[in-house]
């Protein structure tokens, strides 16, 4: 597959021309303002992954690998023990930011691996760029094999249940459990979407549906509870999900209610599929039981968004970021290597050997 400098640009994540700062594509602005931020140092980053400017498991990690470049260019001058130090400190910092998805740790070991193998600094930093352009290189050619496999799932007309966002903003090209749909439409298949709202920082809503919208594609928003009454209607043949870690055992942790759709999913006899690259896999992370899960502000669900506080102030909130579906509720997951079925622990070995 032959990916171009015009490939990298369209999505939502990119070195700057002068090759000084991160653009991000300020997605908690859409689907209103269509706004790009420069990052050029580290808090700047942590801050863009933290409040989700940038988000989605595999843009992360994008934004991750460019932006220990531009940190490690800054560095330059510094002897190669300060140097890799610091660049050290930059990583473990980066990667405090948020704990779920995998790929923004993947994209920054990566980085650290290349830093701690030679001790000529310019080397490294020339080293670092290849890198960072690869990894997402890498995950346009993943999504794109995601996609491929997806819709070879999928017939025209079916109605598609997904939720949160997982399309070219969350990653690079086409997405993961939209890229079949995007994909299908390029090839003059129609499909019809339900998009989840996703409660609370609304991926679905501001998101999911201005992708799909725009790609021409038939969406319906819906409210997270509704999705139990499109599925016994009948508009439902498959559900189509992301992944921020896949653990080796199938358990897959995702965008809070993924699992409610998964296990409504089972109740109507609908085939639910995650869909991921494999820098989402987790060989290390034995189980759901072993993945850190993200809490986040208790004003996302009372404040954000609203004109006026939705809750009283003094009120209590939960507000994890991220669930976790057992691998027994999922039909398969669709990786670029591959459609895995279960046994998961065993197939998804096999995808490494
Ligand atoms: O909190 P978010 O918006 O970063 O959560 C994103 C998801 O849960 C996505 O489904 C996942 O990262 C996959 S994106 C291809």
């Amino acid at each position: 597959m032959i990916i171009t400098e015009k490939d990298r640009m369209d999505g939502s994540v990119h070195l700057s021309e002068d090759e000084n700062c991160v653009v991000i594509l300020d997605q908690r602005k859409l689907p209103n303002y269509v706004e790009y931020q420069y990052l050029d140092d580290v808090k700047k980053i942590y801050e863009a992954i933290r409040t989700l400017a940038v988000r989605g498991a595999p843009a992360i990690g994008i934004c991750a690998g460019y932006g220990m470049y531009i940190l490690a260019k800054q560095k330059k001058d510094l002897p190669y023990e300060q140097f890799a130090k610091a660049l050290h400190e930059d990583g473990d910092y980066l990667i405090s930011s948020r704990p779920t998805a995998v790929n923004l740790s993947w994209a920054i070991r990566r980085v650290l691996k290349l830093v701690d193998e030679s001790t000529d600094v310019n080397k490294i930093i020339e080293r670092l760029h290849d890198e960072a352009i690869n990894i997402h290189n890498e995950d346009i050619e993943m999504c794109y094999k995601v996609s491929e496999y997806g819709l070879s799932l999928i017939k025209d007309g079916d109605g598609i249940l997904t939720h949160c966002n997982t399309g070219p903003m969350a990653t690079s090209k086409y997405g993961t459990a939209i890229g079949p749909v995007l994909l299908g439409k390029e090839r003059g298949r129609e499909f019809h979407v339900f998009a989840d709202e996703t409660r609370p920082l609304l991926q679905g809503a501001r998101l999911t549906a201005f992708e799909l919208q725009k790609a021409g594609v038939d969406v319906t928003l819906i409210c997270d509870n509704m999705a139990s009454l499109v599925m016994k209607n009948g508009w439902v043949q498959a559900c189509f999900v992301g992944c921020d870690r896949i653990a080796a055992n199938g358990d897959v942790a995702n965008k809070i209610g993924t699992s409610g759709v998964a296990i409504l999913a089972k109740h109507y006899g609908i085939p639910i599929y995650s869909c991921g690259p494999t820098s989402t896999i987790d060989m290390n992370c034995p189980s759901g039981e072993d993945i850190v899960i993200e809490l986040r502000d208790p004003e996302e669900i009372k404040t954000m968004w609203y004109k006026e506080p939705m809750a009283l102030k003094e009120v209590k909130c939960y507000n994890p970021s991220f669930d976790v579906t057992d691998h027994e509720l999922l039909t398969a997951i669709i990786t670029d290597r591959g459609i895995v079925y279960p046994p998961f622990d065993v197939n998804l070995k096999k995808l490494f050997e």
